[in-house]
């Protein structure tokens, strides 16, 4: 079962306006280096991802190269330009995945701190049980469905709901099927990778998520990173740190 190859299309190509910094989002910096960066050290250090797709604006393709070669500790990457929609980029990086991949990833370079154990559970629960997998965590909030005017329509009942992250496991096939269905049916702009399974009509398991998997989205986003790197401190599983 660990035979299997795992890859990983790491999405960076968008372009970050809720953040609203003038560089794309994934290059912005924590703890003195690109989102980017973290997420491919993170990728590098778990221990069953053989190869990642590194999906990037149009023109950062060569920046990216030396994130690779900074974070990766040998790890072996393809970089490629995204698409309009995170979508598209996802297929440019399915399209570019070496053949004879079995299981792959879709991650966000946006939860740059996910941790490296993350990434090795959820290929660990596509390799010995499910097809397609997401990791997922309770709801905090209580969540009112509304109409355009602001006005509440409902309550949906918190227990059953999950705020799902990434990154998400799906079997090869699996997911280049669900990714062509949706090309077909005119679809370009899918939440994530597990709603396009979904839609065929396959099971998706969730899985434990992690808080540190938060997507960084909007400006105090950045201040909870930075605290969770400050917390890492010295004994450092991504080994983040600053520049002095
Ligand atoms: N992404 C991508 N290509 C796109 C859009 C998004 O690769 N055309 C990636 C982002 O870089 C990010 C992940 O998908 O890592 C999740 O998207 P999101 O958090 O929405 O990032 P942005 O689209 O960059 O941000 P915003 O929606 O605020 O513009
Ligand atoms: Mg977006």
């Amino acid at each position: 079962v660990s035979s299997s190859a795992v890859a990983c299309v790491l999405v960076a190509a968008g372009r970050g306006e809720r953040l609203g910094d003038e560089l794309p989002k994934t290059f912005v910096e924590v703890g003195g280096r690109p989102l980017v960066w973290h997420a491919l050290r993170a990728l590098a250090r778990s221990t069953r991802v053989a190869v990642v797709a590194v999906v990037v604006p149009a023109g950062y393709e060569d920046k990216a190269g030396e994130l690779v070669r900074d974070a990766g500790e040998g790890m072996s990457a393809v970089v490629v330009a995204g698409g309009a929609t995170r979508q598209e980029s996802v297929a440019l990086g399915l399209a570019a995945l070496p053949v004879g991949t079995d299981i792959v990833l879709v991650h966000d370079a946006a939860r740059c701190l996910a941790p490296p154990d993350l990434f090795d559970a959820v290929a660990a629960d596509v390799a010995d049980q499910h097809d397609a997998v997401t990791p997922g965590l309770a709801v905090v909030d209580t969540l009112k469905q509304v109409d355009g005017s602001g006005r509440v329509i409902a309550t949906p009942d918190r227990s059953a709901l999950r705020a799902v992250q990434t990154p998400q496991g799906f079997r090869h096939d699996v997911l280049a099927r669900a990714h062509a269905a949706a090309a077909e049916r005119g679809d370009h702009d899918a939440p994530d990778d597990a709603s396009l399974v979904e839609r065929l009509g396959l099971p998706v398991h969730v899985v434990d998520g992690r808080p540190e998997a938060f997507k960084i989205t909007r400006p105090h986003d950045l201040v909870l990173a930075e605290a969770v790197l400050a917390r890492r401190g010295s004994d450092n599983p991504t080994g983040a740190r600053r520049r002095s």
